[in-house]
C-alpha cells in the first residue's frame, strides 16, 4: 500500500514537474556533459557523443518538450554541417528523441554531421493554472520552439561542435511543414515578441538548407487546391450533393489565388489557371521518366503514354515539335540539342498523361479527405480537424482558419487567427522584406500522397525557384504520405550543396 501512495505520488510530481515552469538565467552548453552511445546502421555502428536536455529558452513552459538533444559523430568538427530534425507529425508536440537507422538522422551521423533534435510543444501541449489546463501549444507554438532552437545553436556555436552557419533542416507532413517554415521565415521580426517572450536567444534564425518531405503547408488555400484538383474524380461525384456544392465553391476559388501568385515555369511561361493542370502533368511525366530509367515499371492502367519509337519524339507538352528538353533526363536532353538519336539505353519514353485517369487511381488507392480537407465545416463539434485543433485557442477551442469555412458557419477569421496563419505559412513570407530565406531546398511530395494536393508542394517549390533559390523538387514516384526515403540520392545532394 505504502509503495503504491509513494509511486502514485511520484507521477503525480513527475507530472506537475513536467508542466512546471523552470526558468533559467542563461542558455548553456557544457561540453563535458556529453555521453557516449551510438546507432546501428546496415553497414556498422556509429557512435556519437549525446548532449541532451539542452534547453532552448529561459522560460521553460514545457520542460517535456523545450530541450534539443545533440549528437556528435566520431569524427566531427566546427565545419560540420548541422542535421536538425523535427519529427513532428500531425501538428502534434514532439519530444527530442535519439537519431535512429530508421530515418535521415543514422545516415547524417554515418556522414559525419551533428544531428540536433529538437522537441516542440503542439497542439494538445498544456500547463495547468490551478485546475485549468492552458493549451499553450497551438499555431505558431511548434514554429517558435523551433526557432528558438536554431537561436540555440548559433548562441552556442563556438563552444559545440558543428556550424550554425550550414543549418540543414528536414521534416515529414507537418514536420516538412516545419523545416519549410524554418527555411522560409529566416529572422523575421513578426516571431521576434514571441520570441523574446519566451526568452529565446537574441540571435539570427535563418538556416542554410531545408528538407520537406509532403509539407501540410499552405493551410489558408489547401482545401481550394485539393478540389480544384480532385473534384472532377468519380469520388467527389459520388459525394451527396451538400459535399458536391462544397467541392464546386472551393474548386471556383482556386483560379484567383493561382493567377495571384504570378509564378513562372522555368523557361519563363506565366503560370495561370489555364495552364497549371499541365504543368502538374509535365511534373508527373517527368517523374515516371525517371522511375522508368531507373528500371521501373509504369503500368498501362494509370494513364501514362509510353512510346518506343526511338526516332520520333512525341512532344510533352502536347504541342509541335521537341518537347520541354528541362523535362527531360539531362543524358536525354543533352542528345536531343545536338541533333543526336536518343541514348540507347534509354528505349521508352513516357510521352503523355491522362490526368483524369491519374487523378482516379490517386483517389481510388487511399480515399480523398472529405470536403473541406482541412478546415472543416463542423468546427464546433467533433468534426474538427487536426488543423483546426491547430489554430485554436487556449482552452483548446478549435477554430476556422479559412474566409470559406468561417463564413459558412457565419463567422469571420478573427485577427489573432490570421496571424497565426500567416506565422505558420511559409508560402507567405517568401520574398518578404526583412525575411531570409534558405538558399537550399530540396522539396519532395509523393506521386500517390493526397493528404494535400500537389499544388502546394509544387507552389511552394515554384515560388522559391523564381525567388532564385536553389530548389531539388519531385513529385516522388510511387511514394504515399511519407518522408525520409531515398537517402542516398538526399545525402548526395546535401554533399554537393556543403562542400
Ligand atoms: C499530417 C497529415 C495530414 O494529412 C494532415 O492534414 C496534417 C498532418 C501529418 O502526417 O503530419
Amino acid at each position: 500500500m505504502q509503495k503504491l501512495i509513494v509511486s502514485a505520488l511520484a507521477a503525480v510530481m513527475a507530472l506537475s514537474a513536467s508542466a512546471a515552469k523552470k526558468s533559467a538565467a542563461k542558455l548553456q552548453f557544457d561540453a563535458s556533459k556529453g555521453v557516449a552511445g551510438s546507432v546501428e546502421m546496415p553497414s556498422g555502428r556509429v557512435n556519437y557523443t549525446a548532449y541532451t536536455r539542452l534547453y532552448f529558452v529561459t522560460n521553460v513552459e514545457d520542460t517535456t518538450y523545450q530541450y534539443v538533444n545533440v549528437f556528435v559523430p566520431e569524427g566531427a568538427t566546427q565545419q560540420s554541417p548541422i542535421f536538425l530534425k523535427t519529427n513532428v507529425g500531425g501538428y502534434m508536440p514532439s519530444a527530442p528523441g535519439y537519431p535512429s537507422a530508421g530515418d535521415a538522422t543514422g545516415m547524417a551521423l554515418q556522414r559525419g554531421y551533428v544531428v540536433a533534435i529538437p522537441g516542440s510543444r503542439g497542439r494538445s501541449s498544456y500547463v495547468t493554472k490551478g485546475k485549468k489546463k492552458i493549451y499553450n501549444g497551438k499555431a505558431p507554438a511548434a514554429i517558435l520552439d523551433l526557432k528558438a532552437a536554431i537561436r540555440y545553436l548559433r548562441y552556442v556555436d563556438k563552444e559545440m561542435p558543428g556550424d550554425a552557419e550550414k543549418i540543414i533542416t528536414d521534416g515529414t507532413s507537418a514536420g516538412g511543414a516545419m523545416s519549410a517554415l524554418m527555411g522560409a521565415t529566416g529572422n523575421n521580426p513578426a516571431y521576434d515578441s514571441y520570441l523574446k517572450a519566451m526568452g529565446a536567444a537574441d540571435e539570427r534564425d535563418d538556416v542554410f538548407a531545408s528538407v520537406c518531405y509532403c509539407p501540410i503547408t499552405d493551410l489558408s488555400h489547401a482545401d481550394m487546391a485539393y478540389e480544384w484538383l480532385y473534384g472532377q474524380t468519380d469520388s467527389r461525384k459520388a459525394n451527396d450533393e451538400a459535399h458536391r456544392q462544397v467541392t464546386k465553391e472551393l474548386t471556383a476559388l482556386f483560379p484567383d489565388y493561382i493567377n495571384s501568385l504570378g509564378l513562372k515555369k522555368k523557361d519563363g511561361t506565366l503560370l495561370t489557371a489555364d495552364n497549371y493542370l499541365s504543368y502538374i502533368k509535365e511534373e508527373l511525366i517527368r517523374s515516371a521518366q525517371i522511375a522508368k530509367d531507373a528500371g521501373a515499371t509504369i503500368p498501362d492502367s494509370i494513364g501514362f503514354t509510353i512510346s518506343s519509337d526511338k526516332g520520333t519524339f512525341a512532344p510533352i507538352n502536347g504541342g509541335a515539335g521537341l518537347p520541354d528538353l528541362s523535362q527531360l533526363p539531362a543524358d536525354m536532353a543533352k542528345n536531343l540539342k545536338e541533333g543526336k538519336l536518343p541514348p540507347k539505353q534509354v528505349g521508352e519514353y513516357v510521352t503523355g498523361l491522362d490526368m483524369d485517369k491519374y487523378l482516379n487511381y490517386v483517389a481510388n488507392k487511399t480515399p480523398l479527405k472529405s470536403a473541406p480537407a482541412f478546415d472543416a465545416l463542423g468546427v464546433a463539434g467533433n468534426e474538427a480537424s487536426g488543423e483546426n485543433d491547430e489554430f485554436g485557442d487556449v482552452n483548446n477551442t478549435p477554430a476556422n482558419f479559412t474566409d470559406y469555412s468561417a463564413s459558412k458557419n457565419g463567422k469571420t477569421v478573427s485577427a489573432k487567427v490570421k496571424e497565426e496563419e500567416y506565422l505558420l505559412n511559409p508560402m507567405e513570407q517568401i520574398g518578404q522584406q526583412g525575411v531570409t530565406v534558405a538558399p537550399h531546398w530540396y522539396i519532395r511530395h509523393g506521386s500517390i500522397d493526397r493528404d494535400t494536393a500537389f499544388p502546394v508542394a509544387l507552389n511552394l517549390a515554384t515560388k522559391l525557384e523564381n525567388e532564385g533559390k536553389d530548389v531539388n523538387f519531385l513529385l516522388a514516384w510511387n511514394r504515399p504520405h511519407s518522408g525520409d526515403y531515398a537517402l542516398n540520392e538526399l545525402f548526395e545532394w546535401l554533399a554537393k550543396i556543403t562542400k
